[in-house]
C-alpha cells in the first residue's frame, strides 16, 4: 500500500498565519503540522508516500523531508494548483499509485492514542473495499457526517449538512483498495466546484465495500482549523510529552522502532539535530533501546 498526504488549499481561516507559507508547515509545538499525519501513514507500515502541496510551497516541503531515504522511507511530490477537492489527490497520483491500494491523509489532521499503530495495520491490511475513521464530535456540521444502520453499517455520508443526522464525523484518514483511482475519475464537481472525498466515500458504501471504525474516547483528533484549535492542538502534545517524556510523531524514532532503519542511522540523524532538545530525545531512545 502507497499513501498520499494531502497538504493543499490555501488556509484562509488561519489568516495572516498562513499568508506566506501553507498551514501544513506551522508548528504543532514542537514540529511541523505535517509530522503528525505523516507519522500516521508510517505507523500503518507505509513507507513510500507522495506529498501533494500547492506549487508555491512545493519547494519548501521538498527541503523539509527531501526524498525520505534517510527515513529509510521514499517521498515524492506533487501539485495541486487549483483548490479542486480533495478526491483530486487520486487523479494527481494516479501515476503514483500505479494500481497499488492508497491510504489518504489529510495535512491537517492530527491522531493519537493508545494502540493506533495496531488500528492503522489493521486497515491496510484490508484486501478490498475502503476503511474510514469516525469520532464523536460536538459540531458535526464541520464535517462529513456518518449514518448508520440498526447493525452499525455506514449507509451514508454527508458533506457539511445543516442538520447532521449523528455526531460522528468522518476523519481525514482513509484507506482504498485499488478502485480507488477509477472512482475518482467518474466523479463531477459538486456545487461548490470540488470533487469531494465524500462523493468518493458514498460510492464505496453504495457498493457495500465501505468500513467505518469509530475510534473511542481513549483516542485524540485533533482540528488545527482556527488559530485556538491550533494552539489546544500544541498544548495538547506538549502536556503529552512532557508528562510522559515520549514524544508523538517524532518521524525519526518511528522510523527506527518500525525497524525502517537501524540504530546507526539514528544516531546520524540524532547528530543533526545537535543540542536541541529533540535530539537528545533521540539519543534517549537509543540509549533505552541498548539498555533493554
Ligand atoms: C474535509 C472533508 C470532510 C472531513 C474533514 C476532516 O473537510 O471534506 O468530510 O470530515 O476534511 O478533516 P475540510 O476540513 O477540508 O473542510
Amino acid at each position: 500500500m502507497k499513501g498520499i498526504v494531502l497538504a493543499g488549499g490555501s488556509g484562509t481561516r488561519l489568516h495572516p498565519a498562513t499568508h506566506v507559507v501553507s498551514k501544513q508547515l506551522l508548528p504543532v509545538y514542537d514540529k511541523p503540522m505535517i509530522y503528525y499525519p505523516l507519522s500516521v501513514l508510517m505507523l500503518a507500515g507505509i513507507r513510500e508516500v507522495l506529498v501533494i502541496s500547492t506549487p508555491g510551497d512545493r519547494p519548501l516541503f521538498e527541503r523539509l523531508l527531501a526524498d525520505g531515504h534517510s527515513l529509510g522511507m521514499s517521498f515524492s511530490y506533487a501539485e495541486q494548483a487549483q483548490p479542486n477537492g480533495l478526491a483530486e489527490a487520486f487523479l494527481l497520483g494516479a501515476s503514483f499509485l500505479a494500481g497499488s491500494p492508497a491510504a489518504l491523509v489529510l495535512g491537517d489532521n492530527i491522531f493519537y492514542g493508545a494502540g493506533l499503530g495496531e488500528v492503522l495495520q489493521a486497515a491496510s491490511a484490508e484486501p478490498s473495499g475502503c476503511t474510514l475513521f469516525g469520532y464523536r464530535v460536538d459540531d458535526p456540521e464541520r464535517y462529513g457526517v456518518a449514518e448508520f444502520d440498526a447493525s452499525g453499517n455506514v449507509v451514508g455520508i454527508e458533506e457539511k449538512p445543516k442538520q447532521p443526522k449523528t455526531q460522528i464525523a468522518v476523519t481525514g484518514l482513509y484507506f482504498y483498495d485499488s478502485d480507488v483511482v477509477e472512482i475518482a475519475r467518474s466523479l463531477r464537481p459538486s456545487a461548490r466546484g470540488e470533487l469531494e472525498i465524500t462523493d468518493l466515500n458514498n460510492v464505496y458504501v453504495a457498493r457495500g465495500a465501505a468500513r467505518l471504525k469509530v475510534l473511542g474516547r481513549g483516542m485524540a483528533w485533533l482540528d488545527t482549523g482556527t488559530p485556538e484549535s491550533l494552539l489546544e492542538a500544541g498544548q495538547f502534545v506538549r502536556v503529552l510529552q512532557s508528562r510522559q517524556g515520549s514524544h508523538i510523531a517524532c518521524l525519526e524514532e518511528i522510523a527506527y522502532r518500525m525497524r525502517y532503519i537501524d540504530g546507526r542511522a539514528l544516531e546520524g540523524l540524532a547528530a543533526r539535530y545537535g543540542k536541541s532538545q529533540y535530539g537528545a530525545y533521540l539519543r534517549s531512545v537509543l540509549e533505552e533501546e541498548t539498555q533493554a
